[in-house]
């Protein structure tokens, strides 16, 4: 029987399910792991399922020589370094689909959240400030009719297309590095524009690109000025697609009117600024985790790890690979 490293907590029908097939070492305390002790457990492991939290880098790699591997329960990948496990015939999968409409779902929560001032009105509540109905009390930008931009259009950032388009009446532009076939650019009533028009007509900004040096701080100082003073920013992308300093000083002198953010640069630490200033909305890296989509996504990791392994009907063929040239070159 091979040996995996279960890397982190996860479901015990998931941890199961695997027993079916390997000797499982499991992380039952959730505890994450220095580098060193990751290193250490995946010493004589076959395989690895992880989540988006451990870094699978070339030092990794290099001190764990028995990986064939690699099993992210997460769409995104950033945390492993593809390039390096393909030159090491290590088969890298992660889960998409399975979190496609949850995750729109919350993005889009959040989008509202921040634009109708959900959580600073909650703790104005909280704190028995509320004493009269007024006027103006907590006014703010609407959602429908409003013009919706997406950063990033892929699949999530389609789901949220249709849900602002179809849902809201909103106008749908977006932006990607390469635009979508016509057909699916009508099926999500999305036009296709350049960065700059993205940043200056949005009324909410939804970003939903993924994380790699090409992304990285995508919205800083220089992005935030161009967008309008009552506009929103959502992220539900990664940490690091936007300068969180740079945010937390637009939100504290209102050049942009709120955000919402559920990933953070280094989380899960997150920028004391943005504790700082009211007119933004956090969440603890949240937006799959409906019960049944993350069962799915561990579900679909492990299906990944089984199969990647050469074990279970589909052996050698894992239903999500990243990296399917590793696979061909078996
Ligand atoms: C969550 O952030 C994911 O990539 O699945």
């Amino acid at each position: 029987m091979k040996k995996v490293l279960v890397a982190r907590a996860v479901f015990p029908e998931v941890l199961e399910a695997l027993r079916a097939h390997f000797e499982v070492e499991s992380n039952r305390d959730d505890t994450v792991w220095s580098k060193s002790q990751l290193i250490e457990r995946l010493q004589g492991k076959a395989g690895v399922f992880a989540t988006g939290s451990e870094r699978i880098d070339a030092e990794v790699l290099a001190a764990c020589p028995g990986l064939e591997a690699v099993c992210n329960m997460a769409v995104g990948y950033n945390n492993i370094d593809v390039a390096a496990c393909t030159a090491r015939g290590i088969v890298v999968t992660n889960t998409p689909d399975v979190l496609t409409e949850t995750t729109a779902d919350f993005g889009f929560a959040l989008m509202m959240a921040a634009a109708r001032r959900m959580a600073e009105s909650e703790r104005y509540l909280r704190r028995g400030e509320w004493l009269k109905w007024h006027y103006d009390q907590f006014m703010s930008p609407d959602v429908h009719g409003t013009t919706l931009g997406i950063l990033g259009m892929g699949r999530i950032g389609q789901a949220i297309a249709r849900r602002g388009a179809l849902g809201f009446g909103m106008g749908v532009i977006y932006h990607n590095r390469t635009r979508l076939p016509a057909d699916k650019e009508a099926a999500v009533h999305a036009r296709y524009v350049d960065k700059a028009t993205l940043l200056r007509e949005a009324d909410h900004l939804v970003l939903v690109v993924p994380y790699s040096p090409a992304s990285h701080h995508a919205i800083g100082a220089a992005e935030l000025a161009q967008m309008k003073p009552t506009a929103t920013l959502t992220n539900i992308a990664r940490g690091g697609v936007v300068d969180d300093a740079a945010l937390a000083a637009a939100l504290k002198e209102r050049r942009i009117a709120a955000a919402g953010l559920d990933v953070f640069e280094g989380e899960p630490r997150v920028d004391p600024a943005l504790l700082e200033v009211p007119n933004v909305v956090l969440t603890p890296h949240i937006a799959s985790s409906s019960v049944r989509t993350r069962r799915a996504m561990a579900d679909l990791a492990a299906d990944n790890l089984i199969a990647a392994l050469g074990c279970g009907s589909r052996a050698g063929r894992p239903p999500t690979p990243v990296n399917a040239e590793a696979l061909a070159a078996r």
